[in-house]
């Protein structure tokens, strides 16, 4: 531990690397750029609090294509057991503006069940945007539950429990670098 980082005893094993996250983040950043093209300025619709790394790094990457960008962020949570809603979530933090007309692109960490998705492309819909897109850094297709649009989408994991990069347990190793999955240990001494 002296030498370590403290967080490198817990992880059992990495399923994305920083780099492999680095390498995706500007192909999808290209991509958007080139669809994005003609829009004077994307609008980044950022949910917290998992998307804050990618939504930061995607951002920048999207600034070196070329591509102004303005960023936005929500807050929310599902109303009790995510595994048994049915997708209605509570707005913990609005938008702070108007997106009326505006081109969005919701920037998530990970698509899960894709409830919260789900009920987020509803709202920004609600709300006049133009259009809404998505990009997800992760997906995980053996859970997902709703079938939601996502044009862009960095990896798809297997249906484990993984932390890291913005991905939290009990709000903890979001600091990560990477995505990983957490030993056994962990869970039980929490
Ligand atoms: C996570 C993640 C997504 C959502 C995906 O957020 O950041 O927003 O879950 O899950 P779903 O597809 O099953 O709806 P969480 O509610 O854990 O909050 P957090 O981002 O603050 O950790």
């Amino acid at each position: 531990m002296a030498d370590g980082i403290w967080y490198e005893d817990d992880i059992a094993r990495v399923v994305v690397t920083e780099e492999q996250i680095r390498v995706k983040t500007e192909e999808l950043a290209k991509q958007v750029a080139a669809d994005y093209a003609t829009v004077e300025r994307v609008l980044l619709v950022g949910v917290l609090k998992g998307a804050v790394m990618f939504m930061a790094d995607f951002a920048r990457a999207l600034g070196r294509c070329g591509r102004p960008v303005e960023l936005e962020f929500m807050a929310v949570s599902s109303y009790g057991q995510r595994a048994t809603s049915s997708g209605v979530v509570r707005i913990l933090k609005d938008l702070d503006r108007d997106i009326a007309g505006r081109r969005v692109i919701v920037v998530e960490d990970i698509v899960d069940s894709g409830l919260t998705l789900s009920w987020l492309l509803r709202y920004l819909a609600s709300r006049s945007a133009a259009t809404v897109d998505v990009v997800a850094l992760l997906r995980k297709p053996d859970a997902i539950q709703v079938q939601v649009p996502v044009k862009y989408v960095g990896f798809d994991i297997p249906n484990e429990f993984v932390v890291g990069y913005g991905l939290d347990f009990a709000e903890g190793y979001r600091e990560l670098p990477y995505v990983g999955v957490l030993k056994p240990g962990v869970y039980a001494r929490a």
